[in-house]
């Protein structure tokens, strides 16, 4: 897929303090799992969501450095914690 010009709406939506947003991708970067709280949060119905690449949600201000990071590390089979602004 072409990757899209993605236009922030600047509008903050917010989420419980026990609620977790989760999601999943194959190797590839393509999303394969969202959980009710992502879906409400992007906005988006799972058909929309499933089969994605995970960077449809990628918010232009989120350095692509970041990305590098978390695929070094996940294909070096270590793990990583980082906030992603999306
Ligand atoms: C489990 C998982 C979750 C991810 N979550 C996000 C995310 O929330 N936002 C995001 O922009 N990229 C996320 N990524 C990284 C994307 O796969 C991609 O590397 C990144 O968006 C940069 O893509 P681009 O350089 O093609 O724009 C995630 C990757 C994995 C494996």
């Amino acid at each position: 897929m072409a990757k899209q010009k993605i236009t922030p709406t600047n509008r903050e939506v917010f989420f419980g303090d026990d609620e977790i947003i989760v999601s999943k991708t194959d190797t590839t970067g393509r999303i394969t799992y969202a959980n009710d709280v992502f879906l409400r949060i992007a906005g988006y119905t799972v058909e929309e969501t499933l089969g994605q690449p995970h960077s449809f949600i990628r918010h232009p201000d989120m350095p692509r450095n970041v990305f590098k990071l978390l695929w070094d590390a996940i294909q070096a089979k270590g793990e990583i914690f980082a906030y992603v602004m999306n």
